[in-house]
Order: structure tokens, then sequence, then C-alpha cells
């Protein structure tokens, strides 16, 4: 091979690496997902966050820590609230109840994830579901 295509080539290799690289970073900027899928986008994780919202019937924070000083939003990256964790295990609970008993193939937070059991299902709109055993009818 003759030097000058050599070195074409090799440059045509590093850009395809380069490039590669720059195709799977993570486009969002999140720093503490430990159960959602690192790459996830703004737009799937918000929707999840807001169905969150809606199976307890709280809001954002609920979970999430307040702004640290001087700052205007919510630290969402913070494990400092212990629903933040209780939230976490109860997503692993979940995903392990859809694959084990339901057969599913999807996790929160997969594209297209189609999911038997969700937060809502225990939830109903509350952050602590009742577990009072409903009383009978009364009898005829
Ligand atoms: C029931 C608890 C709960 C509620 C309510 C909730 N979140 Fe979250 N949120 C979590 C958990 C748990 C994680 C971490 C998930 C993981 O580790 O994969 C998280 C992660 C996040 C992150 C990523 C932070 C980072 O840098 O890693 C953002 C942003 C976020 N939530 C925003 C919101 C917003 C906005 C709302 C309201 C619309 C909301 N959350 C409501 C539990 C909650
Ligand atoms: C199989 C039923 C079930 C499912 C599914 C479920 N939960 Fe729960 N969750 C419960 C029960 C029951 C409790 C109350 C536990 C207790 O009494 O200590 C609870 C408690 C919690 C709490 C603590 C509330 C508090 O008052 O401190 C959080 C946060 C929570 N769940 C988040 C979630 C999220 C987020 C999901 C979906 C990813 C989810 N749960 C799915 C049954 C469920």
């Amino acid at each position: 091979m003759k030097l000058s295509k050599r070195i074409s080539v090799l440059f045509v290799l590093s850009a395809l690496v380069f490039f590669g690289v720059a195709a799977t970073k993570p486009e969002n900027n999140f720093k503490n997902l430990k159960v959602l899928p690192k790459d996830i986008s703004h737009e799937e994780l918000g929707k999840i966050m807001h169905d969150f919202n809606f199976a307890l019937g709280v809001k954002c924070n609920f979970c999430h820590a307040g702004p640290k000083q001087g700052e205007e939003h919510s630290d969402f990256s913070s494990d400092e609230k212990p629903e933040k964790s209780i939230a976490r295990s109860m997503m692993k609970m979940t995903n392990k109840i859809n694959k084990k008993f339901f057969h599913g193939k999807s996790k929160i937070g997969d594209a297209n994830a189609v999911i038997a059991v969700n937060c809502a299902t225990c939830h109903h709109g509350a952050p602590h579901p009742e577990i009072e055993q409903p009383k009978p009818e009364e009898e005829k």
C-alpha cells in the first residue's frame, strides 16, 4: 500500500471511531441513575417521573430533595430523601414481578415498554396503599 493510501485508511478508521464514540455517548445529563437505563432520554425520564406522581398522588418533592443553597431547582440527583431509595426498590420489585410472573420482556424505562404491573396497580393514587382486607358483603 502506498503511504498516502495508508494515511487515508487510517484517517477514515479514526473518524469512524470518533463518530462511533460520539453516537454512544448518553445525550442526557443525569448523574445518578442506578435502576433506569443510563442513556435514557430526557423525554422518557420525564414521562416516568410524571407517572410516579400520578400513581402515588404526590409531587416531585415527595421523593426529591429541595434545591441546594443558592439554586432554584430541586436537587434531583441527590439521594437525601428515603422515599427516593424506597422508590428504587419498588422499581426493582415491579420489574421482577413482571419478569417472573407475567413473562414480561420489558423493564421500567425501556423504549416501548410493555408492563403488566405498574406502580398504580397497587398505589391507586396514594403514597401508602391501604392494606386493610376488604370486608365481605353482608351474607344473604
Ligand atoms: C416516587 C418517587 C419519585 C417521584 C414522585 C419523582 N421521582 Fe424523579 N426519581 C426517582 C428515582 C428513584 C430516581 C432515580 C432512578 C434511578 O436510580 O434509576 C429519580 C431520578 C430523577 C432524575 C434524574 C436525576 C439524576 O441526575 O440522576 C430527575 C431529573 C428526576 N427524577 C426528576 C423528577 C421530576 C421532575 C419529578 C416530578 C415530575 C420526579 N422526578 C418525581 C423517584 C421519584
Ligand atoms: C405490588 C404492589 C406495589 C407495587 C407494584 C408498587 N408499590 Fe410502592 N408500596 C407498596 C406498599 C404495600 C407500600 C407500603 C409499605 C409499608 O407499609 O411499609 C409501598 C410504599 C411505597 C413508597 C413509600 C411511601 C411512604 O409513604 O413512605 C414509595 C415511595 C413507593 N411505594 C413507590 C413505588 C413506585 C415508584 C412504584 C412503581 C415503580 C411502586 N411503589 C410500586 C406496594 C407496591
